[in-house]
């Protein structure tokens, strides 16, 4: 059975429940509008832990005015249906008023990770990804926590934020599910039209073509950058950024020699769409 639960002290009376019948617990945060991506969440939870709870929660604190907050995808009739078919125990939707008490001062500094990359876009935008994902943490206080690498810098600050602050919950990062033709799926995709779509797929060409360059040996990150630009640029994408970086520090990778994670950001006819993947360093071909 699954339950939709819309106080705190509702969800920390199930979870604790729970607890004293000794079951594990894994928890799912999400805005809503659930598609694959978020379900392979839910069933990593479903895979590892007694009871699994997903918040749904569109958090305005993470959103810059003029942003698409108001216009964000709300489906929750379809989502506690998807839910209850993946065996999700308990799923949260509080109301904003509800998460965010009247007068409350204090928010979560994302620290340097915050400040690149998305962060640099979007100003403000992982401090209230911190905040909210530190809230729900501790409203949940699940064993487990798992996170979408589709969002990778996001996925690095949540690793942190619980090291850091000694939230106690294991995070866990899961591989980006992607539509058959390659773009990865997002709750924003549903903002594009097919020529849209079609242009969208750039994307995860220029990352493909970064896998290609690092595989014939290239061993220059800018090399790198300037084989994903080619295809973006080509496809008349507004690139925000397209870049080779260090998984753990997010910095730019200059020479190439070890694991390292290509990131975009692009807009495709207004709407931003950000993917990443990992890119390993090919062999260098032998000379004989
Ligand atoms: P949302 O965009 O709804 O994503 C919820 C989770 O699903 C995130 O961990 C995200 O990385 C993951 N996800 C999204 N698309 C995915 C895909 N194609 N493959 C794998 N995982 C995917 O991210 C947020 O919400 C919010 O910032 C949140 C963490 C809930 C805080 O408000």
């Amino acid at each position: 059975m699954i339950e939709q639960l819309g106080s705190k002290d509702e969800l920390r009376a199930a979870v604790a429940e729970a607890r004293r019948e000794s079951k594990t617990v894994g928890f799912v945060p999400t805005m809503g509008a659930l598609h694959e991506g978020h379900l392979s969440l839910v069933r990593a939870a479903r895979s590892r832990a007694d009871l699994v709870v997903v918040s749904i929660f569109v958090n305005p604190t993470q959103f810059a005015p003029g942003e698409d907050f108001e216009r964000y995808p709300r489906r929750l009739d379809e989502d506690m249906a998807l839910l209850a078919a993946e065996g999700a125990e308990i799923v949260f939707t509080p109301s904003a008023e509800t998460m965010y008490e009247a007068g409350a001062t204090v928010t979560v500094d994302p620290g340097p990770l915050g400040d690149v990359l998305e962060g640099a876009a979007r100003p403000g935008h992982f401090r209230g990804v911190a905040t909210v994902v530190a809230k729900l943490l501790g409203i949940v206080r699940s064993d487990v926590a798992f996170f979408g690498e589709k969002d990778f810098q996001q996925l690095r600050i949540v690793e942190r934020l619980a090291r850091d602050l000694d939230i106690g919950t294991q995070i866990v990062g899961c591989p980006i599910v992607r539509d058959a033709d390659g773009l990865a799926l997002s709750s924003r995709n549903a903002y594009l039209g097919p020529a849209e779509r079609a242009a969208a797929l750039a994307i995860p060409e220029a990352l493909e073509a970064a896998a290609q360059a690092a595989a014939w040996g290239e061993t220059d990150g800018r090399a790198i950058e300037a084989a994903m630009r080619e295809v973006l640029d080509a496809a008349g994408l507004e690139v925000g950024y397209a870049v080779l970086v260090d998984p753990a520090t997010l910095r730019p990778v200059e020479a190439f020699e070890a694991p390292a994670r290509a990131l975009i950001a692009a807009k495709v006819g207004g709407v931003r769409l950000i993917d990443n993947c990992e890119i390993r360093p090919g062999r260098v071909p032998a000379h004989d």
